[in-house]
C-alpha cells in the first residue's frame, strides 16, 4: 500500500532519549532527510517529568508547548515540531512499530508502513506496570488511573475534574506514587496512599529521610497504609472505582485511584534478536547492542556502570538524555573511522513535592550520615544531606 521509507538513522521511540539523541545529532552534522523518529504517541519528544508534577497542578499547570525536550536546558533549544522540520528530521507520530526484523534492518508500523534504515536507536522506553497484570480484582474499573504518557496525564486530568476535592488513593511508595500524592493533595483531595514497604522510596530513602518526609506527608494531610497491598476494588454501578479493599483488612474510599507501582522496559519488539540483561537489552559503554549498527537508549539500556563495574538499567531522565548523547556521539565518530571513551555516568536522581525537592547522586551503600540544617525539621525552609 505505501512506499518504503529509507532513512539512514531511525530512531524508535519519541520519548526523552529521542529527544535529546535528535539535538545531538543536528549538533555533530546531520544532512536533510538522514533521520526520523517514530513514536506511538501524538506528539514531538516532551520532557516527561512534568506530568506527575505541574501538569497536575489546579492553577498554571503546565501544557504543550511550553515543556518539548529540551526546555530545561535552553529555552532558545526548545524543539517544537517546527525544530524537527527546520532540521529536515522526520517525526513520525501516532506511529506504532509493531515488527522489528534487525537481520533486515526493517520495522514495520501498525499501517503496514516498511521502514529501512541503516543504523537503528532503540529508545522505547517503558510502560507502566498495571494491577490488572496480577488479576487484581475489579482493577478495569473507571476512574483507575496509570500514568506513563501524556495521554494517561490527560485522563487523569479529566477523572480529577470529573471527581473533584473527592477521595485519592494513591498505590505504590515509589517516584509517581509520592508525586501524584502531592499533586492530588495540592488539588484539594484527601489522599491516602498504600504500598507494601515498611517507608516509601524504601530502596532510596534511609529511615531517618524517610521519617522526615512521612511525617511532612502525614502532615499536610495524606493518610498512609503501609505494609500492605491493594488486593480488589469494588465498584458503584456506574462501573466507577468505589471502594479499595487491602490485604490487611482495611477498607478505603475511593473517587479516584492512581497506580505507580513500577514500569517495564519495552523490549518485545526485539525478543529473540538481540542479547537482554536485567529485562533491558544489553549494551556496552558506547551503547552498541550486540547487533552491528543497532543501539540501545535510555530506559530499555543495560549498560555497564564503569565506577561500580556492573552493569545496570536507569529509568531517570539524567541518563535517558546523556546515554542518548555518547550513543550519538559514538555513531558519529565511528563514520570518521574515530571512537570515544565509554560512558562514565555518576547515577543521579531527583523528585519533587509540594515545596520539597531532593537530588541523590552515586550508589546507596554504606552506614548513612546525616547532617542537619540545625532549624530543620520545625522551620519552614528545611534543608539536610545525607552521605
Ligand atoms: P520514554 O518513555 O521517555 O520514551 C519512550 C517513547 O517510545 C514513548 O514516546 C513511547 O510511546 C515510544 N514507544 C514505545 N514503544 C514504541 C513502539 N513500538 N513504536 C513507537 N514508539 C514507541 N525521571 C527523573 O529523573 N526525574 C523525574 O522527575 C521523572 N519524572 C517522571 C514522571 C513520570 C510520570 C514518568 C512516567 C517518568 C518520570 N521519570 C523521571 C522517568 C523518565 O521520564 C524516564 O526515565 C525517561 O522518560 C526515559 O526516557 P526514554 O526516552 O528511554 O523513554
Ligand atoms: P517505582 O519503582 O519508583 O515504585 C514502585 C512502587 O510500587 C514501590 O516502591 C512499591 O511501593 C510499590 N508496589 C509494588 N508493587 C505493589 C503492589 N502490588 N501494590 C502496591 N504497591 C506496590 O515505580 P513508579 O513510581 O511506578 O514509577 C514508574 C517509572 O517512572 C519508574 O521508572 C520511575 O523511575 C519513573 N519515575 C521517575 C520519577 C523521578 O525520577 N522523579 C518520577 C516519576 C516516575
Amino acid at each position: 500500500k505505501f512506499e518504503e521509507k529509507h532513512f539512514k538513522y531511525i530512531i524508535v521511540g519519541g520519548g526523552i532519549a529521542a529527544g535529546h539523541a535528535a539535538r545531538e545529532f543536528t549538533r555533530k552534522g546531520l544532512q536533510p532527510g538522514e533521520l526520523a523518529i517514530i513514536s506511538k504517541e501524538g506528539v514531538a519528544p516532551y520532557e516527561r517529568p512534568v506530568l506527575s508534577k505541574s501538569y497536575l497542578f489546579p492553577n498554571g499547570a503546565a501544557r504543550l508547548p511550553s515543556f518539548h525536550v529540551c526546555v530545561g536546558d535552553d529555552e532558545k533549544e526548545r524543539q517544537l515540531p517546527q525544530w524537527y522540520v527546520n532540521k529536515g528530521i522526520e517525526l513520525f507520530l501516532g506511529t506504532e512499530v509493531v515488527k522489528a526484523d534487525l537481520a533486515s534492518r526493517t520495522l514495520t508500523v501498525a499501517n503496514g508502513r516498511i521502514f529501512m534504515y541503516r543504523i537503528l536507536i532503540i529508545a522505547t522506553g517503558s510502560e507502566a506496570i498495571k494491577l490488572t497484570d496480577f488479576g487484581v480484582q475489579g482493577a478495569h474499573a473507571k476512574n483507575i488511573f496509570h500514568l506513563r504518557e501524556i495521554s494517561d496525564a490527560d485522563e487523569l486530568v479529566k477523572g480529577m475534574k470529573r471527581k473533584k476535592k473527592g477521595k485519592a488513593v494513591v498505590i505504590g511508595g515509589g517516584y509517581i506514587g509520592l508525586e501524584v500524592a502531592s499533586a492530588m493533595r495540592i488539588n484539594d483531595f484527601e489522599v491516602s496512599m498504600v504500598y507494601p514497604e515498611p517507608w516509601f522510596m524504601h530502596g532510596l530513602f534511609t529511615p531517618a529521610i524517610a521519617s522526615f518526609y512521612e511525617k511532612y506527608f502525614s502532615d499536610k494531610g495524606i493518610k498512609l497504609f503501609k505494609g500492605t497491598v491493594v488486593v480488589g476494588f469494588e465498584t458503584a454501578s456506574n462501573e466507577e472505582v468505589k471502594i479499595v479493599k487491602l490485604k490487611n483488612g482495611q477498607v478505603l474510599l475511593a473517587d479516584v485511584v492512581v497506580v505507580g507501582i513500577g514500569g517495564r522496559p519495552l523490549t518485545t519488539l526485539f525478543k529473540g534478536q538481540v542479547q537482554e540483561e536485567q529485562g533491558g537489552i544489553k549494551t556496552n559503554g558506547l551503547f552498541r547492542t550486540s547487533v552491528p549498527d543497532v543501539y540501545a537508549v535510555g530506559d530499555v539500556a543495560t549498560f555497564p556502570v564503569k565506577r561500580y563495574g556492573d552493569l545496570r538499567r536507569v529509568e531517570h531522565v539524567d541518563h535517558a538524555r546523556k546515554s542518548a548523547g555518547h550513543a550519538v556521539g559514538a555513531i558519529k565518530a565511528s563514520e570518521d573511522g574515530k571512537s570515544i571513551g565509554e560512558y562514565d555516568y555518576l547515577p543521579s536522581f531527583n523528585s519533587s513535592y509540594f515545596d520539597l525537592s531532593w537530588c541523590f547522586y552515586g550508589d546507596n551503600v554504606g552506614e548513612p550520615m546525616m547532617f542537619w540544617d540545625k532549624s530543620t525539621p520545625s522551620t519552614t525552609k528545611p534543608k539536610f544531606v545525607t552521605y
